[in-house]
């Protein structure tokens, strides 16, 4: 441990929200508490504090792997209460964590992207055709509604070879969704839980929806078991046959089962509030938007329903710049967690005990004064290469940090720069509803309510 005296010890704001108990957005609430009382607080809530860090300086220390590793901190305790040891979940010194990483990295290497890109574009169809459909009829689309649709049929289809069909199902989500929402609404309530209320009745509706996760994955797994086909060359494959490189030895079925409800939520929650956050500020920064357009266009020239290439994908630069900008102002896997391998001072002014968690809030990590005067502008020219050389990595952590960051980053972003790409150079968006950006918290954050009419384009657009 480094010694500091006790002159150098710094004294960490305590903020006691408990009066207020708990709230359906305590992660806004935590902006709240980081502008009001700065990078560095403790947030006390029923007697239990928490740490929150949001500066550049403490981040950039937080991310030594050699210090610092990742915390399961309470809301993935929670969570960990249906994914158990999944790759998301697990503790760094589970074996099954380093076991599934080395078994399914493969389904993440660039070949495995080129795979995926049929199915990618499959279900970018899907949703384009929805969509026609609406404009034909004239009505608002509800754009969190429909990118969650998407994304959970992207992640079945290319990961799992299982089709969700969530664009037949009218109105309705697949019920997969409806379950893990609520699992994951009770994961964070439960974080600000009165401990001298009852809660049994929430607690038992949990385990009805957790156990329902359970029989879809049976059922995805049943799938292939039940088809005889032995691939490896996606997730499932790789989870139901694959050995590891350096023992031989395959995941186990529960491991597997807890595998495969991660990935669904891991692989579409996310990646679905991210779209929307993109498309609202589409929305509303028409040079952003024209400049989005153009790129298409020259790629795709005038042709409304072009055959996107896998190469395509990496080429619409500026279009990734927008999400990269989107994910800047609304990071939606909103916090991580990290703990010190040994006593320590954070700062060299906070002391931190081993395995105690700090909370990094990515939202005000992105909103540092590293990101200049006006970090609540939308600007994506903040991802031009030359601006990105400048800056410190460690101010942009949208996908967390070090060995336990986000396995399906490249995932993510190959499945929405192209569906944007597709939108963009297909509609006019129109803001019929005067949106006004509200959002909703359940664990991963949403553009609330939003929803925008579709025009076609013409070519004088
Ligand atoms: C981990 C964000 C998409 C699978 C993480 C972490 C973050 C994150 C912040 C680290 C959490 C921590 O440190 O506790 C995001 C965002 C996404 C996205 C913002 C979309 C825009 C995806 C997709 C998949 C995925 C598409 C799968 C196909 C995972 C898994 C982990 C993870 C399995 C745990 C990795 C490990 O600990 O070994 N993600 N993610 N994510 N993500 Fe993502």
């Amino acid at each position: 441990m480094t010694h500091a005296t006790s002159e150098q010890m710094a004294t960490v704001p305590l903020v006691d929200v408990s009066a207020v108990g708990a709230t359906d957005t305590p992660l806004q609430q935590a902006m709240r508490l980081a502008r009001r009382h700065g990078p560095v607080f403790r947030r006390r809530l029923h007697g239990t504090d928490r740490l929150f860090v949001t500066s550049l300086d403490l981040v950039t220390e937080l991310a030594d792997e050699e210090r610092f590793t990742k915390h399961v901190g309470p809301a993935l305790e929670n969570v960990r209460e249906f994914t158990a040891d999944g790759l998301f979940t697990a503790y760094n010194h589970e074996a099954n964590w380093a076991k599934a990483h080395d078994i399914l990295l493969p389904a993440f290497a660039l070949t495995s992207m080129r795979a995926y890109h049929p199915a990618m574009l499959t279900v970018a169809r899907r949703l384009i055709d929805a969509w026609d459909a609406r404009l034909a009829r004239g009505t608002a689309v509800d754009v969190p509604e429909d990118m969650t649709r998407m994304t959970l049929d992207t992640i079945g289809l290319a990961g799992f070879g299982y089709d969700f069909e969530s664009f037949t199902r009218g109105d309705d989500h697949h019920p997969f969704v409806a379950a893990m929402v609520r699992c994951l609404d009770w994961s964070m309530n439960k974080l600000g839980r009165d401990p001298d209320a009852d809660h049994t009745a929430e607690d038992e509706a949990f385990r009805a929806d957790a156990a329902f996760l359970a029989t879809v994955v049976d059922d995805v797994v049943g799938a292939r078991t039940a088809s005889g086909d032995t691939r490896t060359d996606d997730l499932l494959g790789l989870m139901l046959g694959a050995p590891h490189p350096a023992d031989g030895t395959t995941l186990d079925a529960a491991n597997i089962r807890n595998q495969v409800i991660t990935f669904l939520i891991a692989g579409h929650e996310t990646t679905s509030g991210a779209l929307s956050f993109a498309l609202h500020h589409l929305l509303k920064d028409p040079v952003a938007l024209r400049l989005a357009q153009r790129e298409t266009d020259e790629l795709w020239g005038d042709d409304p329903d072009p055959e996107p290439a896998f190469e395509d994908i990496g080429r619409l630069r500026w279009i990734r710049q927008v999400l990269n900008e989107a994910l800047r102002l609304w990071p939606t896997a909103a916090a991580f967690a990290r703990e010190a391998r040994e006593d320590t001072l954070l700062g060299g002014r906070y002391p931190l005990r081993a395995g105690e968690g700090v909370t990094v809030l990515t939202p005000m990590l992105h909103r540092d004064p590293a990101w200049g005067d006006n970090p609540e502008l939308f600007d994506p020219m903040r991802f031009a290469p030359e601006a990105e050389a400048a800056r410190s990595p460690h101010a942009y952590k949208p996908f967390g940090t070090g060995e336990r960051a986000c396995i399906g980053r490249q995932f993510a972003l190959h499945e929405a720069t192209m569906l944007l790409g597709l939108l963009v150079h297909r509609y006019r968006f129109v803001d019929s509803a005067d949106y006004r950006l509200r959002i909703k918290e359940t664990l991963t954050l949403k553009p609330d309510g939003f929803t925008l009419t579709l025009a076609r384009r013409t070519s004088a657009d």
